[in-house]
């Protein structure tokens, strides 16, 4: 299992990421169901068959007992997939706490309400504590498991200690890091107060990446600006080496997608789908209920589109698909009961007793519902405040090559910069703006359609999820390589 079809010895790698990318239900008590989760990094790696992958990362439940932490890691082995197990004291500061309300909403440029503020300028050390706590247990699993040669791959910014930990304990280990979110401009990170340990945490990795040269660019500037430190094109120098930083922009498993719409049950899905909405023009949003992804502000837009445009009322539906997410955290809580009120108002101002212009879901779809889904999307709309990449879009793009729907796409989202050609793109924070983009998407020639799709499925197909983790981890070996040749002449 060490060797790939052709007898080519793999490379071990060890992917260390906040979540595993299997979701644990426990059946008993020496017993667990496990569930392939979805979400950008699992898909995106899930179609990497160059390594020899096991994941590090947490299950996502809280296991206190050693007889079901023994069952928990005995099943999880079968997938390759190594637990952390964390208390619910360190969950709810270090996950619920630092990561998701303090560097989630930062790294997207989202401010908090100033009661929240407040309190989160109070809790703040505790939980820098309970972060850095956590992220040296992750370090610990990954040295229990590591073997000579191995690349340890650290996933986003719940893992921005582990580099540090992790050289600290062996300088030898080859150590990349990669986030999937934006890196803000230097001056947010400089508002945080545990920024130099952060970035100098992140500076002991050998490669750091991102998916725009802008969040790399702004990377090395909060170095040379918060550190002190030199930047060059390639990267930071930092302690007498180059740590190496570069962008690497994600893609996701194409082919999955595109041979998914030939099967029986999708194409029945499909029927069943323009059946329901014969008629109607198909307009779609598919993200976790997160207030980077801009739903609220999507559904205003989609409100004045219909204010504006009679014409359209009884002819368009909008899908909105929304996975709850992060159900712990008040800012979260919040905006459900928003989106709620907002979808309860805008249906009872425009629908009828047959039809209602927007039908909002709380829950996933599994992914041959989804495939269907995008394939019968006349306009999907992907509109993040700020979004890393964005992969729906890309999702989305690979189901359309019969429809060859429009894309509108938040200029915020990394995605712009490889899709930007081919999709409208918009600012979100303008429901205007957003407004006019759904008419012209509706009422675009399909000469055009097809000129834009065809520009982005060209993109989507070539830059896939596994050439993403073929580069990264190539540029990885070859990093450390040069490091060694620098320092032995
Ligand atoms: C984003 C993050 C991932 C995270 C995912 C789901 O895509 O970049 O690291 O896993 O959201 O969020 P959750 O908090 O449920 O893991």
């Amino acid at each position: 299992e060490d060797h790939d079809v052709v007898g080519k010895y793999k490379q071990r790698l060890l992917v260390v990421a906040n979540r595993l990318p299997v979701s644990a239900n426990r059946t008993g008590e020496d017993s667990w169901s496990l569930e392939i989760s979805a979400g950008g990094l699992v898909s995106a790696l899930l179609g990497v068959k160059a390594f020899e992958a096991r994941w590090i990362g947490w299950a996502g439940v809280n296991v206190p007992d050693e007889v079901g932490q023994k069952a928990l890691t005995k099943a999880l082995a079968e997938k390759r997939c190594i637990p952390v197990f964390l208390e619910e004291e360190i969950v709810h500061q270090y996950y619920n706490g630092y990561c998701n309300n303090i560097l989630w909403p930062l790294f997207h440029y989202l401010a908090l309400p100033q009661e929240d503020r407040l309190a989160t300028t109070r809790s703040f050390q505790s939980q820098f504590l309970a972060y850095e706590k956590a992220n040296q247990m992750f370090a610990d699993v990954v040295n229990q498991h590591y073997e000579e040669g191995d690349v340890v791959w650290c996933h986003d910014y719940h893992l921005m200690f582990l580099p540090k930990c992790l050289k600290e304990h062996n300088s030898k280990m080859k150590v990349g890091w990669f986030l999937h979110t934006p890196f803000p401009s230097s001056e947010i990170h400089r508002t945080l107060p545990s920024r130099s340990e952060l970035l100098l945490s992140v500076l002991a990795a050998d490669l750091v990446g991102f998916h725009t040269y802008d969040y790399a660019r702004h990377f090395v500037s909060a170095c040379t600006r918060i550190l002190g430190l030199e930047g060059t094109p390639y990267g930071v120098e930092y302690q007498g080496k180059l740590t190496r930083v570069a962008a690497f922009p994600i893609g996701i498993d194409s082919g999955r997608f595109i041979r998914a719409l030939d099967l029986p049950q999708v194409q029945k899905h499909i029927q069943e789908l323009q059946e329901r909405f014969k008629g109607r023009k198909v307009m779609l949003g598919v993200d976790r209920l997160d207030m980077i992804k801009g739903i609220p502000q999507k559904i205003l837009a989609f409100e004045k589109f219909l204010e504006e445009n009679a014409y359209w009322r009884d002819k368009v539906v909008l899908l909105q698909i929304a996975v709850p997410t992060r159900t712990d955290v008040p800012e979260y809580q919040k905006l459900t009961s928003q989106v709620h009120e907002i979808v309860g108002r805008i249906n009872g101002r425009f629908g009828s007793l047959t039809s209602v212009p927007i039908n909002h879901l709380d829950r996933s779809l599994d992914f041959h519902e989804l495939c269907a889904l995008y394939a019968v999307t006349d306009v999907a709309l992907v509109t993040s405040l700020r979004d890393g990449m964005n992969l729906v879009s890309y999702e989305f793009v690979a189901c359309q090559e019969k429809k060859k729907g429009v894309l509108i796409l938040s200029e915020f989202a990394g995605a712009a910069q490889s899709l930007g050609a081919g999709a409208i793109l918009v600012n979100p924070w303008n429901i205007t703006d957003v407004a006019s983009a759904i008419a012209r998407a509706l009422n675009m020639e399909p000469e055009e359609r097809e000129k834009r799709h065809n520009h982005n499925f060209l993109h989507v197909k070539s830059h896939t999820a596994q050439e993403w983790a073929g580069t990264f981890v190539s540029e990885l070996n070859d990093t450390v390589i040069e490091a060694q040749l620098r320092t032995r002449q």
